[in-house]
């Protein structure tokens, strides 16, 4: 155990600004029949579990398709007054479960998980993100997405139910401030 102690020293810098906990991943359903096609174009992020990589206003991601098939993934936030781009690319990892994606934000880092647990495509994405280290503990990320700048209460209630019913811990969600926006 002392090396998993020694890991965990290690990444703690890391991981305390993201939501730990111990045991394994959660293994969650994700939506069937998932339609690429039809959740390419604009999202933005109503809440999510919180994550260093996030800290700003305004946040949303662009998915257009690459020529390879692949996916080209725009995340803008606002950030002391500043729009901040990172670019990122995505695939379907495994043509059997369309809903499960890779994505990754430098040639070099491996790819993170980008599950969509369910979405309707036109109003409203619940994704999940989880990573285990030798089922000893895991680091998640969570995130609630719209079509809009703003979802109605109920859905996005509906979106935690949906989680926690999961075995995702929802309670440390945050709202993404989506006011004083370039647009609104
Ligand atoms: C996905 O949706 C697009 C656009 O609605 C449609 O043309 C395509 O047939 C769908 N693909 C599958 C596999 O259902
Ligand atoms: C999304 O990205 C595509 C490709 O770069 C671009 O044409 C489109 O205008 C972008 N949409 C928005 C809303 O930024
Ligand atoms: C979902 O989005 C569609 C298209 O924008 C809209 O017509 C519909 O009313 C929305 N449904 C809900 C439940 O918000
Ligand atoms: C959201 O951001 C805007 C613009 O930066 C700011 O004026 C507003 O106070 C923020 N709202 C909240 C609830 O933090």
């Amino acid at each position: 155990m002392s090396a998993v102690y020694l890991l965990l020293l290690l990444l703690l810098p890391l991981v305390s600004a993201q939501t730990f906990h111990w045991g394994g991943c959660p293994a969650p359903e994700v939506q069937p029949d998932f339609n690429l096609s039809q959740y390419l174009g604009l999202w933005y992020e109503i809440e999510k579990l919180p994550a260093f990589f996030e800290r700003g206003t305004c946040i949303e991601a662009n998915y257009t398709l690459n020529g390879d098939g692949t996916v080209r993934v725009l995340n803008s936030q606002l950030e002391d007054g500043e729009v901040n781009v990172a670019e990122g690319t995505a695939v379907v990892l495994s043509q059997t479960e369309p809903a499960k994606l890779g994505v990754r934000f430098s040639l070099f880092s491996p790819r993170g998980p980008y599950w969509v647990l369910s979405t309707d495509y036109t109003n409203y994405s619940v994704v999940y993100s989880c990573t285990g280290f030798l089922s000893v503990f895991h680091v998640d990320f969570a995130w609630i997405l719209s079509r809009s700048r703003s979802l109605p209460q109920q859905t996005v209630a509906q979106a935690k139910d949906l989680m926690t019913r999961q075995n995702i811990e929802v309670c440390k969600m945050m709202a993404t401030n989506q006011t004083g926006c370039w647009d609104n």
